[in-house]
């Protein structure tokens, strides 16, 4: 791999620039990818009862066609009981019946390749529910058998193993373990789940789990979807020996407890598993993807899960969380492209997701401390939605222009906030009813979106209901409105995610504009500078033509105020 460069005079432009990222060899569609989240239940409800379906996200698909995406990513929509909104399997190979039947979702995979769009399924090998079928065998079969052995029983510690085996903590709150009832009444064995109760997690040592989660790939595949998202990536092998662990529950460093000492996460036994999978999925024509969800840092420990016989991408959590700082995100798109690109692969991009507060809200709270899986409550300080939605779209228009793939979460395009205010007894989330509601969880970016302005449940649902309610203010943020306005955030996403690929900003290259001011993040991309203004004075632009703007005249008159973004294609000098 070629080493960067100082700062130069780039030929073309003529502008000062300091080259990170040299165009990568390797034209595979995954590696300059625009990916669209679709969260099922909250998408379209075209069967009319309140929870979104895979016929509501077909009929849409023209829609979806119109932001020039190249793959969906469904969230689960398994057969489960729906304790942590499908992240619950209780059978892997089949589709729950409030989202459908196998035929609306092969019909779903024909009809987005008629519009050029991949369906990318979510995989969840950490952990299935606990009414899977090898749970129930596991609770109905003695301790030590092979059916307990696909998950994780430990006898308790204390006299009478009434204490749990270790002291790891689930990710949604409270103790990661529980205890059993034997098939004879008595108290026993206690299993591991780093997630919610009802979501047990699977032993990665046995070969029968790998043999199990073979047999879903294969299912998948010969279906026709064009890779996977996997969940919880890097939980799948744990220490042997289960050591206490006295860091966070999410494997994120603090004090004295560095996220690679984590003893259930980024264990080394996970790179065999990724490459057995690659290898099932290389045996399939069309390019099908691995894509990680993983929290691993620092940024160059995760580019281990990206090595070519790997994973082919891996989530950037590191950059979904900057910070409104020029100088830390700077540091997080070098550090993030220096590492996937010494092993091959193409860098993400992501700024909202199913567990996060949507970027709209989290640009709009002057300071926060927001974890993965936290959201805002009614009790808590309220993002200023103006500031948020005017800054997060010169984000998206910044994410936009770089380099490598990138990653949508629905309703981004309407530039929807999270839904801050919903009353608790419509909360949803494990996560706020395992901490008594202490965090309030992750429901406030999983409402139904709004499709039509003047229908009951904003066009959301045919019968007019939903799943969650949806905030009064959503009105003026509907599709429809939205279509009709050409200067709103839909119209916005269209233009920017067109001409990302007509200018193929994803297969370049990234160089900084090293005389940008400090407070600025500006680079050069294909001939295009990218750059959006984070401080408190407007800043002057080189000279080029405006093609696009985070709000209505951003970046016009060669000035680009602060919270605005613009891309500027510059001017090709005269070789001569
Ligand atoms: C992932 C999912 C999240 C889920 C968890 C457990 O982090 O994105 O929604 O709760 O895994 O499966």
């Amino acid at each position: 791999m070629e080493k960067p460069l100082e700062a130069t005079v780039d030929p073309q432009t003529g502008l000062r620039v300091k080259p990170v990222h040299l165009r990568q060899p390797g034209h595979q569609w995954w590696r300059s990818s625009v990916i669209y989240q679709v969260y099922p239940r909250s998408f379209r409800d075209l069967r009319g009862d309140g929870v979104g379906d895979l016929q509501g996200i077909a009929a849409e698909l023209p829609r979806l066609a119109e932001l020039h995406i190249d793959a969906v990513w469904l969230s689960p929509f398994y057969k489960s009981p729906q304790k942590d909104a499908g992240y619950d399997v209780e059978d892997y190979c089949s589709v729950d019946p409030i989202f459908g039947t196998l035929e609306d979702f092969d019909a779903l995979v024909a009809e987005a390749s008629r519009h050029g769009i991949r369906i990318i399924v979510d995989l969840v090998p950490n952990h299935c529910s606990d009414q899977h079928i090898l749970f129930q065998a596991a609770l109905a079969a003695p301790a030590g058998s092979p059916a307990r052995d696909m998950f994780i029983f430990r006898d308790g510690r204390g006299e009478h193993g009434e204490l749990p085996p270790n002291n790891w903590e689930s990710h949604f709150g409270g103790p990661a373990w529980t205890r059993i009832t034997e098939p004879d009444g008595t108290p026993g064995q206690w299993y591991l789940h780093l997630f919610d109760s009802s979501q047990p997690d699977f032993n990665w040592d046995n070969p029968a789990v790998h043999d199990e989660f073979e047999r879903i790939l294969r299912f998948w595949l010969d279906r026709g979807v064009g890779g996977f998202r996997v969940d919880v990536a890097h939980a799948l092998i744990k220490k042997s020996g289960l050591p206490d662990w006295g860091g966070r529950a999410d494997g994120s460093s603090s004090e004295g407890f560095p996220g690679h000492e984590a003893p259930m996460f980024g264990q080394d036994g996970i790179h065999d598993i990724f490459r057995s999978w690659r290898q099932i999925l290389d045996s399939y024509d069309g390019d099908r993807v691995l894509c990680a969800e993983a929290t691993i840092d620092p940024v160059e420990r995760l580019a281990q899960w990206v090595r070519p016989d790997e994973m082919h991408q891996t989530f950037n959590f590191a950059y979904l969380h900057h910070p409104w700082d020029a100088s830390k995100l700077r540091g997080i798109i070098e550090s993030s492209l220096t590492a996937f690109d010494s092993v091959g692969a193409p860098t993400t991009w992501v700024l909202s997701n199913h567990d996060v507060v949507r970027h709209v809200s989290r640009f709009g709270l002057q300071a926060h401390d927001l974890r993965s899986g936290d959201g805002i409550g009614p009790l808590d300080q309220q993002p200023d939605h103006e500031l948020g939605l005017v800054r997060a779209r010169a984000a998206t228009l910044l994410m936009l222009g770089l380099p490598g793939g990138v990653y949508l979460y629905q309703g981004e395009e309407l530039g929807l906030p999270d839904h801050t205010m919903i009353p608790h007894e419509f909360r949803q989330d494990p996560t706020f009813h395992r901490t008594g509601g202490e965090r309030v969880g992750r429901d406030g970016s999983r409402v139904p979106l709004p499709w039509r302005k003047d229908a009951p449940s904003y066009g959301f649902s045919e019968a007019g209901i939903s799943w969650l309610p949806q905030p009064p203010e959503w009105g003026r943020l509907s599709r429809d409105v939205q279509e009709q306005d050409p200067d709103s955030t839909l119209n916005f996403y269209k233009h920017a995610l067109g001409l990302r690929r007509r200018l193929d900003l994803g297969h370049g290259s990234l160089a900084w504009w090293v005389q940008a001011p400090a407070d600025v993040v500006a680079f050069v991309n294909n001939g295009v500078l990218a750059v959006m203004n984070m401080g408190a004075e407007p800043v002057e632009l080189p000279a080029g033509e405006l093609v696009a703007a985070s709000v209505p005249g951003a970046g016009a008159h060669g000035k680009l105020e602060p919270d605005h973004a613009a891309w500027i294609r510059l001017p090709v000098r005269d070789a001569a």
